[in-house]
């Protein structure tokens, strides 16, 4: 145990009254399972293969439930597995009561809940109902003819009024929203790619569709709904001229409009208040109020709040720690009184989570992935853990378009060049930012193909599998991926790491991120290097400190007040 001798130069400084403490009851307001849920998200397609087309499939999964459940998370988030022409893997939904069958089938489906479910592990489904697939039976209907019963599924624009104000479309070659059809000489309205048409919420007819389908799952067993895009759901349908170059900040002009509040309490009155389940929806407005509005209890919609805000903050030139650090800090107080927030920094739109917020550097991946980790998984809010960040999954390095296989990466590729762009930086922005990135396959040993498929993979399997993967992982104690586990042990064991009100220390540290978390009596430091450095950090008056609960390193240097960290050293101490 020698290497494991904490260099502690002083404390061990146990409150010298501590006989007479008295635990005081843990007084804890308002408790929720989700709120005390640790989620793994996990992309159908690339997590393991059991037939060997090369693509992931719902027996995979299962073959993959005690991995899952050696890793002590409570819930797993799956990206959406219905029938679809996956133009945007998945995302473009055409018939939503159907397994998409490179996935499996219902009897897969159902096997993988009572998996989960056997394992005490919750189900969360992915909802996308914001727009379906043009190869939809109400999309096929819907274009047939302008009196079709389906046409108000959309939203259409007869071509005799000529064309409709620009909306901008995220996933278009053209960025377009507009997509004209001839068989009825109109456009219909896709604010993500063509073959992704937006549904009409304004129509009743609509919203009961997905309600049935919603409760088709429940009933199904699933604990959760994850609404995909749902804040652009509403619109105002006399589409008005937007300012010019609105699409630079779409957000303010395509989320949170009139009537999506109205869609949500009837949904929640409709399902979730039917079931006890989790909902969060992808994006919380444009504002800590919209935030609020969407998630706070007795208004009876969402319960968890999925911002944006901190994920976005990663950029190819890098990221403000200061800004990071406040945004976390403004979030958390926000919501410290009311509401519940999600905890997350990656997820199957971003590049991975230590190429972006860490250093995948062989000197220091594994050092910053567990940094990253011990971040998520000590702040107030539920995590959202991405598949592969528990063993320091890294970007792949790709370099032709060709390589590519994300509908967002090639459309943008086309209507990059189609501007004249400067291309050299467009690729090499996508190499850092691509969601193909955090697509590729799961790498479980360093066999070929890293043992997802025994076929050709659908994306290519990172090189670096050799090293990076579960096998090589599982039998060293100090891996990336025995930190996650301890990490997401010590959060069970510790309600105040769940509950705990969060104080930001050490603001203007420009290295360090400092925070304790404090329930009744209890309560912890948190201190975290970001950089590829050591550094240090002064704190008085922060009560006498403990051996560390967790610690990403086997020593940490404590003198007086002044605490020396390790490049990327992530260390949590029990405070008295
Ligand atoms: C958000 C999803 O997370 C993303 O993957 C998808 O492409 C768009 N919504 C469209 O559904």
């Amino acid at each position: 145990m020698k290497n494991f001798f904490v260099k502690i130069l002083i404390f061990m400084l146990i409150t010298s009254c501590s006989g007479e403490k008295k635990q005081k009851e843990v007084i804890v307001p308002n408790k929720a399972w989700w709120k005390e849920a640790i989620v793994y998200q996990i992309y159908p397609r690339s997590f393991k293969d059991s037939d060997g087309d090369g693509i992931g499939d719902l027996k995979g999964i299962i073959e993959k439930l005690d991995y899952i459940k050696s890793l002590g998370v409570t819930m797993v988030w799956l990206n959406p597995f219905y029938q679809s022409p996956n133009v945007d893997n998945g995302y473009d939904v055409s018939d939503y009561k159907a397994i998409l069958p490179e996935f499996g089938t219902m009897e897969d489906f159902d096997a993988l809940v009572k998996g989960l479910h056997e394992r005490d592990i919750k189900f969360v489904l992915d909802v996308v109902v914001n727009h379906s697939s043009d190869q939809h039976e109400w999309f096929k209907q819907a274009r047939s003819s302008r009196d079709n019963p389906y046409r108000d599924y959309y939203h259409w624009w007869p071509a005799e009024k000529g064309k409709p104000n620009y909306r901008y479309s995220l996933f278009d070659a053209k960025g377009d929203a507009w997509q004209y059809d001839s068989i009825t000489n109109s456009y219909y309205l896709h604010y993500f790619a063509k073959e992704q048409p937006d549904l009409n919420w304004e129509n009743q007819k609509v919203r009961n569709e997905v309600y049935d389908i919603m409760q088709f799952w429940a009933d199904k067993g699933v604990d959760g709904f994850r609404l995909d895009a749902f804040q652009f759901a509403a619109k105002d349908t006399t589409f008005p001229k937007f300012p010019e170059g609105f699409e630079k900040d779409f957000i303010q002009y395509y989320a949170m409009q009139d009537g999506l509040h109205d869609y949500l309490k009837e949904m929640n009155e409709q399902v979730f208040s039917k079931y006890d389940v989790m909902s969060v929806a992808e994006g919380a407005g444009r504002n800590f109020q919209e935030a609020h509005e969407l998630v706070d209890s007795e208004r009876k919609e969402l319960n968890v709040a999925y911002a944006f805000d901190a994920v976005d903050i990663a950029k190819p030139e890098g990221y403000s720690f200061s800004h990071f650090k406040e945004v976390f800090t403004k979030w958390d107080k926000e919501f410290s009184k009311k509401g519940w927030l999600s905890i997350f920094l990656s997820n199957h739109d971003q590049a991975r989570l230590v190429s972006r917020f860490g250093n995948d550097s062989p000197e220091f991946r594994e050092a910053s992935s567990k940094m990253l980790n011990t971040f998520l998984l000590s702040m107030r809010g539920t995590p959202f853990l991405y598949y592969g960040d528990e063993i320091g999954m890294t970007n792949i390095n790709f370099d032709s378009i060709s390589q590519y296989k994300d509908v967002a990466a090639i459309n943008g590729y086309k209507k990059a060049a189609s501007e004249g762009a400067d291309m050299i930086k467009f690729m090499s922005d996508l190499n850092f930012a691509s969601r193909d990135n955090g697509r590729t396959p799961m790498q479980w040993d360093s066999s070929e193909n890293a043992n997802f498929t025994s076929g050709t993979p659908w994306l290519p399997v990172n090189e670096n599998h050799k090293s990076i993967n579960v096998f090589t992982e599982n039998s060293n104690p100090n891996s990336i991926l025995n930190h996650f586990k301890k990490m997401v042990k010590l959060r069970k064991e510790h309600e105040v790491l769940i509950y705990g009100d969060y104080e930001l220390l050490a603001a203007e540290n420009p290295d360090i991120y400092a925070y304790t978390r404090t329930l009744n009596n209890e309560k912890v430091l948190v201190l975290l290097n970001f950089t590829n450095h050591d550094s240090s950090i002064e704190l008085t008056e922060i009560g006498a400190i403990n051996e560390p609960l967790i610690n990403n390193y086997s020593t940490v240097e404590v003198n007086k007040n002044n605490i020396q960290l390790k490049p990327y050293q992530a260390i949590i101490f029990k405070l008295n």
